[in-house]
């Protein structure tokens, strides 16, 4: 695998490939990530790979600092993958000059829900996916659905700028016991992951009450934010939008019988998880 830091290097590796399938993550890479370098294979060759804890997803009182960076054990666990190249910029290489241009995503989309509690997080990543996708011109980049949100803005996107990256939507890599991974679970207190699985419990409690009937969406939501909050968990959203558009739905997209997911995030002590079910 070549590491390579220079966007003009990274230019010259990959002058010609036509069928790059890229997948961008922010390091301190566990089974989640790699689920989405295997599923990069089956899509295109070369596997490219980046790593860059990217500064403008982060609020001012956010974890950037102490965001886990573990570059060495990651690039041994993206060799196994057989990746080909990853990029791994630094902060001058990526933003030489401040990144004073941004891409910045449709309110209805990028202000609800993460964007909500996290102003200013997906302008964040649409610029720096945007940038990425510059550097690397992939052909298909794979994105998980455990950032269910981030997935549909990418994708949005992608094709509201014809972009030539087609997006490809992962499953959600799960613990045994239910607890989506991801590299914020590493802030957890050893009572803190024993008590996690809830969060998915909860939605689980969501997609049934759904799926049996219930035609008062905010009245489940509120039962699970309840109940989360009981057990000394601070939510902030527990959430029932329309999988196509992330909008709530209307009665009338209930009897159409559309398309659901569950959405959620909430601090156990002072780690914020977030997940989400489709229904
Ligand atoms: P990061 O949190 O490192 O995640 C990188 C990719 O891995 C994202 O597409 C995310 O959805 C996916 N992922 C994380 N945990 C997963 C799991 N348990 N199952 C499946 N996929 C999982 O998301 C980011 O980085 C950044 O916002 C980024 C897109 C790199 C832009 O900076």
């Amino acid at each position: 695998m070549k590491i390579i830091s220079s966007i003009d290097e990274l230019r010259d590796q990959l002058r010609g490939q036509l069928r790059t399938a890229f997948v961008p993550t922010m390091g301190n890479l566990h089974e989640g990530h790699l689920s989405l370098m295997r599923l990069a294979r089956r899509h295109g060759d070369p596997v490219v790979a980046s790593i860059f804890v990217n500064r403008l997803q982060f609020g001012p009182n956010e974890d950037f600092d102490k965001y886990p960076r573990t570059f060495h054990d990651d690039v041994a666990k993206l060799e196994k993958e057989g990746v080909y190249v990853l990029f791994a910029p630094t902060e001058k290489d990526m933003y030489p000059e401040p990144q004073e241009y941004r891409v910045r995503p449709p309110d209805g989309l990028g202000n609800t829900l993460e964007g909500e509690f996290r102003p200013g997080f997906f302008d964040g990543v649409c610029t720096v996916v945007t940038k990425l996708f510059s550097c690397v011109q992939p052909r298909v980049a794979v994105f998980g659905k455990k950032d269910y949100q981030q997935l549909m803005i990418v994708r949005n996107m992608a094709r509201q700028f014809a972009l030539p990256t087609e997006i490809i939507g992962a499953e959600t890599f799960r613990a045994d016991d239910g607890l989506a991974l991801s590299s914020r679970n590493g802030y957890l207190s050893s009572e803190e992951r024993q008590e996690a699985p809830v969060l998915y419990q909860q939605l689980n409690a969501v997609a049934t009450a759904m799926r049996s009937g219930n035609r008062d969406p905010q009245a489940v939501e509120r039962a699970a934010m309840e109940h989360l909050a009981a057990r000394g968990w601070q939510p902030d959203y527990v959430s029932i939008r329309k999988q196509m558009d992330l909008k709530a739905p209307s009665a009338a997209d209930l009897d159409a019988g559309s398309p659901l997911v569950v959405l959620a995030a909430a601090k156990l002590g002072k780690t914020r998880l977030i997940d989400n079910l489709e229904i």
